[in-house]
């Protein structure tokens, strides 16, 4: 298969999480046969230094003309506390979200079992646990009309849904609860907000269409206690663009580390995938950066091609690297591989079979990689 992916690495250790993601990716293409052509181009503040703008026309041609794109990070601690900054580089994010129609963001939670004493949570609670969140994207108060009144004493931001822009993204989480255990978990404040009634009624109707799937229905302050009280009661979890955006980090915390997390932003014709975690400035340039959250990300990249069995490759031995403890300092600060090892282990397993390697020898050096 060939395709063209846009590579966006972006800011802090984007560009290392990034480079990890495709040395992953094209031990695939060598092992069954794949052609990926990658296009890089910049978006955030190394966007904003280059030109003054977070996302360059260039970068939307190079991503448009694309099949799929690699998204890094994005952020720099210099914008954070400036709350008057006209330019940001998370502008380049959202305008990109916008400009590709990337409606649904899909982030998978599961724990790992050699990681559940890793989780600041009980290992009794966290047990199984195995989640996905659907997070609307591209509309609700990220994308409302907001501003300031002229004596800029007031602001607002204006939180609207369509019913459109709640069927396409619902009828995707209910199709994968169909394929997954059955349930799913809309989230929303429909106590007090307007349009998550509107999520609600809108949800309501499409259930009938799959009567399987079991309908839990959450307001958001709820649902956030018992993310931490019983996460691995969750299956699919259904959501608007800010309620999503809070309660991912939130889950991000059950698994032991945000730097495992992926996601894939699906478009109506492009898609996005990237880690959900940050640019984490303070490790930038340094090696540290867990990958495991861009790898994956490249693996569900492989699954939207219709590439199962390579994207099952990439997670096997994920499982099989986290279950040996090849892991990076944010899971283990006393036995720890740089960001760069997990990729250089990670592409000699994939051409390896991982019950064939000798893993004590791994450990002992006695394989070049380590
Ligand atoms: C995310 C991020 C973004 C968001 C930021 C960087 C704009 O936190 O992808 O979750 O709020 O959506
Ligand atoms: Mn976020």
């Amino acid at each position: 298969m060939k395709k063209k992916i846009a590579v966006l690495p972006g800011d802090g250790i984007g560009p290392e999480v990034t480079k990890q993601g495709i040395k992953v990716l094209e031990v695939i293409a060598e092992r069954f046969g794949h052609d990926f052509e990658y296009e890089y181009a910049s978006v955030g503040a190394v966007a904003i230094e280059e030109s003054g703008d977070p996302l360059p026309e260039k970068t939307v041609d190079v991503c448009m003309n694309s099949d799929a794109i690699l998204f890094g990070a994005i952020g720099d601690p210099k914008y954070d506390n400036d709350p008057s900054a006209k330019i940001r580089p998370e502008q380049g994010l959202l305008r990109l979200r916008k400009a590709l129609k990337l409606y649904a963001n899909i982030r998978p939670v599961k724990t790992y079992a050699s990681l559940l004493n890793r989780s600041p949570l009980k290992r009794e609670r966290i047990e199984g646990t195995d989640l996905v969140i659907y997070r609307e994207l591209a509309g609700g108060i990220y994308f409302g009309e907001k501003g300031r009144s002229e004596d800029e004493k007031s602001a607002y931001d204006h939180c609207t849904y369509s019913v459109e822009e709640i069927e396409r993204i619902s009828k995707m989480a209910f199709e994968a609860a169909e394929s997954r255990r059955k349930k799913l978990t809309l989230i929303d404040k429909a106590n007090v907000l307007e349009t998550s009634r509107l999520w609600r009624q809108t949800v309501q109707a499409i259930s009938e269409n799959y009567p399987d799937v079991e309908v839990e229905y959450l307001f958001v302050d709820n649902a956030a206690m018992q993310l931490i009280l019983r996460p691995n009661k969750f299956d699919v979890i259904l959501t608007e663009n800010m309620f999503g955006d809070i309660i991912s980090d939130e889950s991000s915390v059950i698994t032991g580390s945000i730097g495992l997390l992926p996601s894939a932003s699906i478009g109506e014709e492009i898609s996005l995938f990237e880690p959900i975690h940050g640019s984490y400035p303070q490790v930038a340039g340094k090696d540290l950066a867990n990958p495991i959250a861009t790898i994956l990300s490249m693996g569900m990249m492989l699954e939207h091609f219709g590439l199962y069995e390579e994207a099952e490759l990439i997670n096997t031995n994920i499982d099989f690297m986290i279950g040996k403890e090849l892991v990076t300092q944010d899971l283990n600060s006393r036995n720890f591989v740089s960001c760069s090892k997990v990729g250089d282990i990670l592409s000699l397993l994939l051409d390896l079979n991982v019950s064939d390697v000798q893993f004590e020898n791994m450990f002992e050096g006695k394989l070049p990689v380590i």
